[in-house]
């Protein structure tokens, strides 16, 4: 089949994406072992080779299955096995059981895997115009679907590994830890002007339905930090009897803190935590706080931006702190902002906006309806992006979503106030 060039030109670097999205999620799974990857240690958070396989599903039945001519399915029982929430695609495994699947094996699902980006690379290597036009957005969607379970590989194994009492690393790490790190700078407070600004996806390149349509919001005047707040400064909310102050908290965060026995974020751990006794890292001796995360068990960083917060935590720290979360248009407003650093690639950070349709929301067509709009209700945005969002995934319009009560994400905060 012939293409006109700049179609072949976009096929070209389609096929290039797709290879290279596809292996960084096998490289994300690499540090694991086949058992690693079958474990589900909560029902928010799923195994490694769930993921791997859900991913793959994605694309065997939005793209190939409608559209691959002659195309076999791997196994037609994944269908049932890997399909998430989409109900217009029939029943599906239940989500809190992802963890009993020790069948497929791993290896199964990597031969999965290989089976689905042959047909994939076939399929868009014979595709005339007509049909690239058709499968080029669903191909698109598909490998962002597959960066977002990308995140979801590295946060879901870390929660694991948190509930091993041995806290092993995911990524081994040759730098020492930060132990004396130097103290970090003063957060300063960047005045913004009031007024109507425009907010959402301005349509030059991929974006989710959730981001549309570009809209006017009204903003009054605020200021907005300059940065996130940092473990030194939770650690000191931590001291003044944050955890323990029902004035500082939302009714449903008051209750959270009670019933979790929250006293720090998630994967923080108190020098007289007991559990350190069987760790090998001395119960009892009081050098501070320490923090699992990717590389394991560390010295806590003062000037890293504190993560792994719920919403009710991010708002408590705030109203502690004399301030407020921004509402995710102050944020997205803010990214141009003389002298604001950490918007991205540090921490998702907590804005007080409910994940609302913007008016004029339209889901996508098709199956990928599903995708985004019916959970719009419950769940607050995040706006930003984190250290284990994968390179070109997020984007200024960028509405990241979950459940107050979440934690087990990289999900920080930054201050606003107003003026
Ligand atoms: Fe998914």
């Amino acid at each position: 089949m012939s293409l006109s060039r700049p179609v072949a030109a976009a096929a070209d670097a389609s096929r290039e994406r797709f290879c290279r999205v596809r292996a960084e999620s096998l490289a994300l799974a690499a540090p694991l072992s086949a058992e690693d990857q079958c474990i589900q240690s909560m029902p928010d958070a799923s195994p490694t080779k769930w993921h791997l396989a859900h991913t793959t599903w994605f694309f065997e039945t939005v793209l190939l299955q409608p559209h691959a001519d002659g195309y076999r399915a791997f196994d037609p029982r994944f269908q049932y096995l890997f399909n998430s929430y989409y109900e217009a695609l029939g029943p599906r495994h239940p989500r809190p059981q992802r963890g009993l699947l020790t069948r497929p094996s791993h290896d199964e699902v990597l031969a999965y895997r290989a089976h689905v980006d042959a047909a994939v690379l076939a399929l868009l290597a014979q595709c005339d115009e007509a049909l690239w036009h058709i499968v080029a957005p669903i191909l698109t969607l598909g490998l962002h679907h597959e960066q977002q379970h990308q995140e979801l590989i590295v946060t879901d194994i870390l929660h694991a590994f948190w509930c091993n009492p041995t806290w092993p690393a995911y990524r081994a790490s040759a730098a020492p830890a930060l132990r004396l790190a130097a103290v970090p700078e003063p957060m300063k407070w960047l005045a913004r002007p009031g007024g109507t600004v425009q907010i959402g996806h301005d349509g030059q390149g991929f974006a989710f339905d959730n981001e549309t349509p570009r809209h006017t919001a009204l903003l009054h005047p605020h200021a907005i930090a300059d940065r996130l707040v940092n473990c030194a400064e939770y650690a000191q909310f931590i001291a003044d009897g944050g955890y323990q102050r029902p004035e500082l908290w939302l009714s449903d965060g008051w209750a959270a803190v009670q019933a979790g026995g929250w006293r720090c974020p998630a994967y923080w751990i108190a020098p007289d935590d007991a559990r350190l006794a069987h760790q090998g890292h001395g119960a009892g001796h009081l050098t501070g706080w320490q923090v699992f995360g990717v590389h394991g068990v560390r010295p806590l960083e003062p000037g890293a931006p504190v993560v792994q917060l719920s919403l009710y935590e991010a708002a408590a720290y705030a109203e502690w702190a004399g301030a407020r979360l921004p509402t995710e248009f102050e944020w997205e407003a803010a990214l141009d902002a003389p002298g604001i650093t950490q918007m991205t690639g540090r921490a998702w950070q907590w804005t007080r906006s409910s994940y609302d349709p913007y008016p004029g929301f339209r889901p996508f067509p098709g199956v990928a309806a599903e995708y985004n709009g019916k959970f719009m209700v419950g769940q607050v945005v995040l706006r930003g992006s984190s250290l284990a969002t994968p390179e070109g995934h997020a984007r200024p319009s960028y509405r990241n979503f979950f459940p107050p009560a979440a934690r087990w994400q990289f999900s920080g905060l930054r201050l606003a106030k107003d003026i």
